[in-house]
């Protein structure tokens, strides 16, 4: 219910207008947000390297009014690049295609996209989105990633249609960052009930798995702080005799450090989501939702 809630909060203008403009709204985000400036993400970026953890980095915001703002992400992320390798970081880039235009012009985002993938010394990354992008989202991929081997795409889980998604794209060789999906999708596109999102994110790591295994170049990337889809992706990797390093983790900033930690000590490719940004607030209302209990502590935050 809280849940629910929550994500319809992400949807509501009102509320990402007013709420963000308190200071003690915005303190309340600093345990996830790795900072509102591409330099603060990178420091972080910098920080974790420490500790053996990369990083992707991506500028939050969604719902553009037009195709200049568009262009704006472009250059953004143009300088973004330079500014990851002036500073010389394992930092990859993760980009929602409705920020590159998609809502507007299909074209024109494909060019966008084009030009960040030839500008990029790194593999590109690329977000999926709400349910009624997907179709548009796999046809931008695979005209990239024709171009750009390496680029890397995100699927969810929680949408019926993934398996069948996943299966055109192997023959691709694909890199994919599997996650659940955080948008609230009706039930005639996505399942409802956590077990089935999560035996269906363990399918799918098999099908990713099974594809490196067999010499794939594609890069499996399981997105999940569950410690249970981790154990998963970890037998799978023992039964197919896949090597730490030739699958990897990527969690969200501030989220289970333990866990990322304990990872990337063992020698496991652990990879660090930084999002960054001023316009955070659906973004963050849909962390909230994933996990209530981090409610009670956005709430304790706000008293103290
Ligand atoms: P799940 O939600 O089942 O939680 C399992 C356990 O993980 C919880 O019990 C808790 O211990 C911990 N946990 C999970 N979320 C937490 C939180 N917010 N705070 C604290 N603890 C938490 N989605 C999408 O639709 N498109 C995308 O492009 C991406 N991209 C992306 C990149 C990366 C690197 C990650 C890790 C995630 C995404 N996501 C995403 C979000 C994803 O779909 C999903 O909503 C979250 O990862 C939460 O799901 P989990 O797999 O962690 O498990």
């Amino acid at each position: 219910m809280l849940g629910k809630a929550l994500l319809w909060a992400s949807t509501n203008p009102l509320l990402a207008e007013r709420l963000p403009q308190y200071a003690f709204v915005r303190r309340a985000t600093r345990r996830f947000l790795a900072g509102e400036t591409l330099d603060e993400a990178l420091d972080e970026a910098s920080r974790l390297a420490g500790a053996s953890l990369t990083g992707t980095t991506t500028l939050l915001g969604e719902d553009l009014a037009g195709e200049e703002e568009a262009d704006g992400v472009l250059e953004h992320y143009l300088g973004a690049l330079k500014s990851i390798d002036e500073r010389d970081l394992d930092v990859e880039i993760s980009v929602k295609l409705t920020q590159l235009g998609l809502d507007f012009d299909t074209d024109r985002t494909q060019e966008r996209i084009e030009r960040l993938a030839a500008a990029s010394a790194r593999p590109l990354w690329i977000d999926m989105e709400g349910s009624g992008h997907v179709d548009a989202t796999l046809d931008v991929y695979k005209s990239v990633l024709a171009k750009h081997p390496g680029t890397g795409l995100c699927l969810q889980s929680y949408l019926y249609r993934t398996t069948d998604d996943l299966e055109a794209l192997l023959p691709l060789d694909p890199s994919i960052r599997l996650v659940k999906g955080a948008y609230n999708e009706p039930v005639d596109v996505a399942y409802a009930k956590k077990g089935e999102v999560d035996q269906s994110f363990v399918r799918l790591t098999g099908m990713l798995m099974r594809a490196r295994a067999e010499g794939g170049e594609g890069r499996p990337v399981i997105g999940t702080h569950d410690p249970r889809m981790v154990g998963e992706a970890n037998r799978l990797a023992y039964e197919l005799s896949l090597k730490k390093g030739r699958y990897e983790f990527a969690m969200l900033y501030g989220i289970d450090r333990a866990q990322q930690g304990r990872l990337a000590r063992g020698g496991h490719a652990v990879r660090v989501l930084l999002s960054y940004g001023s316009s955070w607030f659906p973004w963050y209302m849909r962390r909230l939702a994933e996990r209530p209990a981090n409610v009670l502590f956005v709430l304790k935050q706000l008293v103290r």
